[in-house]
């Protein structure tokens, strides 16, 4: 039988596929919805699988009854030669139509539904993609940051997606569907997340050479550990009293840091990179491709673009004590 192969490697193919979409070893899956939108996506996809899979199954049993029932044998006549019917023509145009009719019925209200504008009282964060790294911003509360997306579990949140450079595109699976951020033009993802964690994301749309480390984590946290966390952010950057981190502190004003970076607090108000008020308390830095700590701030600080290429922070040249003193204070940036 010549149908048998093929559909044991579809089995073979999806049993892998499915191995493969484990959340505990890829965390990067829309098979793990942690979001009322990631969770009619995901909804949506099923229906529409299994629709697949039925119609699929349908027409693979009919074909293999065909081909067996009426297949030639020795002495056979010639089956009698007709051209068209209008009633299999008829059943094989709309029977297709009927079905996707029936998939575009339930995808349209999903659609229309994720495309309204928020609730009222949802959380406005404005999400703003830069080559390479994404900026978070709470206007409610003054505060920016980079990379991680803090977001309170249970409150619906509206993401206000902007770019300030090329057309980049937001991913968290966890979370739901991807949206391009464009220049110029604002478009919204709202969500609620239904359960504490961190889960990653990934820039989806080609915007550069560093497009594939334009990484994100997104941050669930309780109500009471967001509202920490906002209020930790809102204070001003600590002044360093350890010498070495106080040295950094004067360097980070006088060696080309703070034309490009602002610490909220001192005279340091550049818009070009990350806001680093608080970047110790972060869990990567780099666009999220690094575990923030000493020794990776120092690998990123000596020559950014040999660790994200196409990175607009240049190499300073800094010597192994300047990068000392700035790697102790950036760290006391709690
Ligand atoms: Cu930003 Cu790809």
């Amino acid at each position: 039988m010549q149908h048998g192969l093929p559909i044991v490697a579809v089995i073979a193919l999806a049993l892998l596929a499915s191995a493969c979409s484990s959340s505990v070893e890829n965390p990067q899956t829309s098979f793990n919805p942690q979001s009322d939108y990631a969770n009619v996506g995901l909804d949506l996809f099923k229906g529409i699988i299994i629709v697949g899979v039925v119609v699929g199954g349908l027409v693979e049993i009919a074909l293999v009854y065909v081909a067996l029932r009426y297949r030639r044998r020795p002495g056979d006549p010639l089956p009698p030669q007709i051209h068209g019917s209008t009633v299999v023509e008829v059943i094989w145009t709309s029977g297709p139509v009927v079905i996707v009719a029936a998939i575009l019925g339930f995808t349209l209200p999903v659609i229309f539904s994720t495309q309204a504008p928020a609730p009222a009282g949802s959380m406005n964060i404005d999400v703003t993609g830069h080559q390479f790294w994404w900026e978070f911003g709470y206007p409610d509360a003054g505060v920016l940051t980079a990379n991680e997306l803090h977001i309170p579990v249970g409150q619906t949140v509206n993401l206000v997606l902007q770019s300030d450079d090329v057309i980049h595109s937001f991913w968290v699976p966890a979370l739901g569907g991807k949206r391009d951020a464009f220049p110029g033009h604002t478009n919204y993802i709202w969500l609620k997340a239904d359960s504490v964690g961190e889960f990653p994301g990934q820039c989806y749309q080609l915007c550069g050479y560093s497009h594939g480390n334009m990484r994100e984590r997104a941050i669930i946290q309780t109500p009471s550990d967001f509202q920490s966390w906002l209020t930790a952010q809102k204070a001003p950057a600590v002044t360093p009293t350890d010498p070495t981190a106080a040295e950094g502190a004067q360097l980070f004003q006088t060696r080309g840091c703070s034309a490009c970076h602002t610490i909220n607090g001192t005279p340091a108000a550049g818009k070009v990179g990350p806001n680093l008020t608080h970047v110790a308390s972060r869990g990567v830095i780099a666009g999220s491709i690094l575990e923030n700590n000493a020794e990776n701030l120092r690998t990123w600080l000596k020559d950014p673009p040999a660790v994200k290429p196409g990175s607009v922070m240049p190499n300073l040249g800094l010597s192994d004590h300047e990068l000392d003193v700035l790697v102790a204070y950036l760290q006391s940036l709690k």
